[in-house]
């Protein structure tokens, strides 16, 4: 962390990630205080920093990098784990360097000692490199594509704030109140789409009020009471193709399988969608699916059925300019995952959907940011009982819900690993009084003591968002580390 009398360094940031970091100093400073120094690289010209900093920019002197010295040396190379077996999660931006865990180039163990835990945090850097590897994969393929992110997954206001000004992708949203949220982290209508269920008369009229935002109504009811109150509006609606599939084909995870739920218009039912826009003098200009959650490479052949029957649907729809696939694009859990292959994927929508002349739309929420974020916690207590060695952490399944939900793992990970001192097999539990509050049972690791900090892995996606105070236990730091 830099102190406030040395320059904030910039370097290796494009200008609007600068102008966030600019701005987030600026504000953590008094106001009124001396300008904030700031050291750029020569591709960052300031004149673009300061435009994109607005009212900030008069509290902000640049100054030349040599104030700064040499620039940081490049990120420790990762540390061969003991025995030459890599922990299957380790990749560049999330690896053991002398034997601490790093998360891009942040120490977790040194950041739990200064925010506490537990504590939510975020990688910017690899939200954005998530977002980019999936357009970059649709552009391979010829697809015209457009990337909302759905903030149910995470809706950190830092992270929103970052992800407009870098403008990394438009944003997906499911109710009223996500909706007044993205806009208060600068989201404009035009970069809004909504997919929400079971809408009230407040949910349509808010969005009455909005005729920029992309709506898809996903029952005849809904579509019937927005055109009510807009009609002549352009519309979405969201089908449910009657196949599905989730992360390791658990049905709990399928949003459109066999049995009937409540997600999305069946097509024995379209005719009286179009009967209804008709009605109301609307156009129904894109055709939403969303299918299932979580899925990996081997779900692939389950969800390429779903396009098929999704695809099979396009001639009832004249006015089509837009194919939104939903998101529900996983990534691993456990060893034995096998992630998903994303130019496979994007192949397998471009054979259905490009050279139609529509636009492809996609709105992830895991994809982006489940494997950017970890939860930081410590240990409590080691203790065993009969046969069984507990480790208690400081923080409970209220604060990731979806190893319990739906048997998506957050793996308990040593922030500084005691190689030296052997591993055991461990039950870690949490801190709430459930008899489910497990994170994983029969889980080695090296040996822990209490005080010692366990980083939480794939706890950016769904955790946050779906916390409780059960307990009054759900007090947890945020922390977007931007790099
Ligand atoms: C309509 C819709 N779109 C997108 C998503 C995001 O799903 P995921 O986080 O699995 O990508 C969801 C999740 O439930 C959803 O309901």
């Amino acid at each position: 962390m830099e102190t406030p009398s040395s320059p904030l360094d910039c370097r290796g940031l494009t200008p609007p990630q600068a102008a966030v970091r600019i701005r987030q100093a600026v504000s953590a400073s008094a106001a009124g205080t001396a300008p904030l120094s700031v050291v750029l690289d020569e591709v960052c010209a300031p004149e673009r920093v300061s435009t994109a900093l607005r009212g900030a920019a008069h509290r902000v002197r640049y100054v030349p990098a040599a104030a700064l010295g040499p620039a940081p040396p490049p990120a420790a190379a990762a540390d061969p784990a003991p025995g030459g077996a890599e922990p299957w999660w380790q990749r560049p931006d999330l690896r053991y360097a002398d034997g601490r865990l790093h998360l891009g180039d942040t120490d977790v163990d040194e950041l739990a000692s200064r925010v506490g835990t537990p504590a939510y945090v975020l990688s910017a850097a690899r939200v954005r490199e998530n977002a980019r590897r999936l357009s970059d994969a649709m552009a391979s393929s010829g697809l015209d594509h457009r990337i909302h992110y759905a903030v149910k997954a995470n809706r950190s206001p830092a992270l929103l704030a970052h992800l407009r000004t870098a403008d990394a992708c438009g944003v997906d949203v499911c109710s009223a109140g996500e909706l007044s949220h993205v806009q208060s982290c600068g989201f404009p209508p035009e970069a809004v789409s909504f997919t929400g269920t079971s809408l009230t008369g407040r949910d349509i009229a808010l969005l009455a009020r909005h005729p920029g935002v992309r709506v898809n109504p996903d029952s005849l009811a809904s579509l019937d009471a927005l055109g009510r109150a807009c009609p002549g509006r352009e519309v979405g609606l969201r089908i449910n193709p009657g196949a599905g599939t989730g992360y390791q084909g658990d049905d709990r995870l399928n949003y459109s399988g066999a049995p009937a739920t409540k997600f999305g218009v069946y097509p024995d039912r379209l005719g009286e969608a179009s009967d209804i826009a008709a009605r109301w003098g609307m156009r129904i200009v894109r055709l939403h699916f969303h299918v299932g959650c979580g899925y990996l490479d081997g779900q692939l052949p389950e969800w390429e059925r779903a396009l098929d029957a999704a695809a099979a649907l396009l001639d009832r729809f004249p006015d089509l300019r837009e194919v939104n696939i939903g998101g529900g694009l996983g990534v691993p859990h456990t060893a034995a995952d096998r992630p998903l292959d994303l130019d496979r994927w994007a192949s397998a929508v471009a054979r259905r959907f490009a050279g139609l002349g529509l636009r492809v739309a996609v709105e992830p929420g895991d994809y982006l940011v489940k494997d950017a974020g970890l939860l930081l916690t410590e240990v409590a207590y080691v203790e065993r009982r009969r046969d069984v060695l507990f480790a208690g952490l400081d923080a409970g399944f209220n604060l990731a819900m979806e190893p319990v939900f739906y048997g998506m793992p957050c793996e308990p990970v040593a922030a500084v690993p005691r190689w030296d001192e052997g591993e055991e097999t461990y039950t870690v539990v949490g801190d709430v009084n459930e008899a489910l509050d497990v994170w994983a049972s029969g889980h080695s690791m090296p040996r822990l003591r209490p005080g010692d900090r366990v980083a939480l892995i794939n706890a950016g996606g769904y955790a946050a968002s779906m916390r409780s105070d059960h307990c009054l236990r759900g007090q947890a730091a945020d922390v977007l580390l931007i790099e």
